[in-house]
């Protein structure tokens, strides 16, 4: 059964929505790691939209699971990363005017740079995966670039508008996910995932841990942190 991953940004989005301190999200991640979440996961947007540096540094003292940091390869986001050392980071691809993370990251067509940048961090013992699309050769090229980890964007499967298209959704991401394996790479997955759709992603051979956000705090609103997260948990088993 895959690890748990929750993503904390939206609690982070509420209280910015008046830039105060409520709700807390160093409470909010120790409600979720009660609720049997095996990770914590902060986006730190170069445009601070929802997670600051000071929740990322609050954390990263404060929780007793692994701090998962999803990053830009922006100089200033890595050298905070590198200052900060937190055990996982996991680097995504990021543009401005986004509502969420898009895609994967075009490591294949941004090899050098991103290579240099898990280079860098691996010299911290960070733990090092790369947001990816499905496909051959973003997994050979994340292999290449040194980082141990891919996680799988399941935005594709997630958002599919019919059966047919979910399936071959599905598919892609078994193929992905065998390759990575076989080259002796971590996998993870996230992105688009819920309590309805969650089940055959968690199923998928190899899968490590799966990252989850946005349908978790949604859930959290009606029956809290701790129980979203044990439900969700229940659906892994
Ligand atoms: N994994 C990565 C790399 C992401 O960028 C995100 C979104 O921030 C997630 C997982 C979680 O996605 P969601 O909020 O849709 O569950």
């Amino acid at each position: 059964m895959p690890k748990l991953g929750v993503n904390i940004d939206h609690v982070a989005t509420v209280r910015q929505a008046r830039l105060g301190f409520e709700p807390d999200v160093l409470q909010a991640a120790m409600e979720a790691i009660r609720g049997g979440a095996d990770g914590i996961t902060v986006h730190l947007r170069e445009d601070r939209r929802h997670i600051r540096d000071r929740d990322v540094t609050a954390l990263r003292k404060s929780i007793r699971v692994p701090l998962n940091l999803e990053m830009s390869l922006a100089e200033e986001i890595v050298a905070f990363a590198f200052r900060l050392t937190p055990p996982k980071v996991c680097i995504v691809p990021e543009k401005r005017k986004e509502l969420t993370t898009e895609g994967g990251l075009a490591v294949a067509r941004e090899f050098s740079r991103v290579a240099r940048a898990v280079e860098r961090l691996s010299r911290r013992n960070i733990e090092i995966s790369l947001f990816i699309a499905p496909l051959e050769r973003e997994v050979r090229a994340a292999k290449k670039s040194g980082a141990q980890v891919i996680e799988l964007h399941t935005g594709e499967y997630a958002h599919a508008r019919s059966g047919h298209e979910r399936k071959l959704e599905l598919k892609r991401l078994k193929e992905a996910a065998s390759l990575a394996h076989s080259l002796g790479l971590g996998v993870n997955a996230g992105h688009g995932l819920n309590y309805e759709n969650v089940k055959p992603v968690a199923h998928i051979s190899h899968m490590v841990e799966l990252n989850i956000g946005h349908s978790i705090v949604s859930r959290a609103l009606f029956v809290g942190m701790r129980q979203a997260v044990q439900e969700m948990k229940r659906l892994l088993n």
